[in-house]
């Protein structure tokens, strides 16, 4: 037998292109059934040429949507065709959370929300410090650093391979935010209190460069936005040298929070229930 509880209520979706690897529905899925809500969450894989189409018809009432989570290709196109999309995502030119609201598409960006709550929760304090390093220039840094600068850092410096795409970042942020090539990051990291991983260095287990850890402030934290492995190399390498780390896993859990209030109606938490339910999925693929 079906879940009768996906007969009624709201419908929402996770697209990308491809969608199968995302674990969204798992996380909606946890919190429908627990706040005992109806409704339904489901990815719904769309392709770039498609996408329009699919937003048309989920304008227009006709995808029996209320909204979703939008995610690689999708998130700048989705933007793009929002009625309104908010201020961060205005900022950032993407947007990964889509709601109908009057008869409006509504856009936001919560991931980097989902970054700083993450930290919040895992690691108090951790904004104390005047000074953050970045490593990376690609999507998931843009809306860190956008979240890092809105709490009120003094100085964010972004580190990239292609110094380019840092300098980019630093112009668009503004003056708080500096660009620097990767040969600079041991001076750039010069008593930070946080050093966070955008970059797919490590990711899926594989080799990770060794980075010295030590310019950092003693009481510093290490955090990176891949999750798996949930202790990637670089955060063994920085627990090694005597460094506080967060994992990358609680972003994703609250980037979600923010969505799920606007298509269910209720604000859902975060707990170790769900982590569970993440960690358990993890170890089987
Ligand atoms: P996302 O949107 O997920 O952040 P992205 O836009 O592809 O992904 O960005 C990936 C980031 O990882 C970039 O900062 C990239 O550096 P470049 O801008 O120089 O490409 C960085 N990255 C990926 N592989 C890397 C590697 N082997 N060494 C250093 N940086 C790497």
């Amino acid at each position: 037998m079906g879940d009768s509880r996906e007969t009624f209520g709201p419908n929402a979706f996770v697209t990308g292109y491809p969608v199968k690897h995302s674990r969204s529905p798992l996380i909606h899925g946890h919190w429908l059934r627990t706040l005992g809500l109806a409704g339904s969450y489901r990815a719904h894989e769309v392709s770039p040429d498609d996408f329009p189409t699919f937003i048309a018809a989920l304008k227009n009432g006709s995808s029996g949507f209320v909204g979703g989570n939008v995610t690689i290709p999708h998130k700048e196109t989705a933007f793009k065709l929002a009625d309104r999309p908010d201020d961060l995502s205005v900022e950032l030119g993407s947007s990964n959370t889509l709601w109908l609201q009057d008869g409006l598409l509504h856009a936001t960006n919560t991931d980097g929300r989902g970054f700083t709550v993450n930290l919040d929760e895992r690691h108090p304090g951790w904004d104390r410090t005047g000074r953050v390093v970045i490593l990376g220039a690609g999507g998931a840094s843009r809306a860190i650093i956008q979240a890092v600068r809105d709490r009120g850092i003094g100085e964010i410096h972004v580190v990239n391979r292609t110094v380019e795409r840092a300098q980019e970042l630093a112009d668009r942020f503004g003056q708080r935010i500096h660009a620097h090539p990767m040969a600079a990051l041991a001076e750039a990291m010069r008593d930070a209190g946080l050093f966070v991983n955008t970059t797919s260095l490590g990711m899926d287990g594989e080799a990770a460069p060794q980075i010295d850890f030590s310019p950092l402030a003693k009481n510093a934290v290490v955090t990176d936005i891949v999750y798996v492995p949930l202790k990637t190399p670089l955060l063994a390498q920085a627990e090694e040298q005597g460094f506080a780390i967060v994992d990358g896993l609680g972003m994703l859990l609250h980037q979600a929070v923010p969505g799920f209030e606007k298509w269910f109606g209720k604000r859902p938490v975060v707990d170790e229930a769900l982590r569970a339910i993440i960690i358990a999925d993890m170890e089987k693929h």
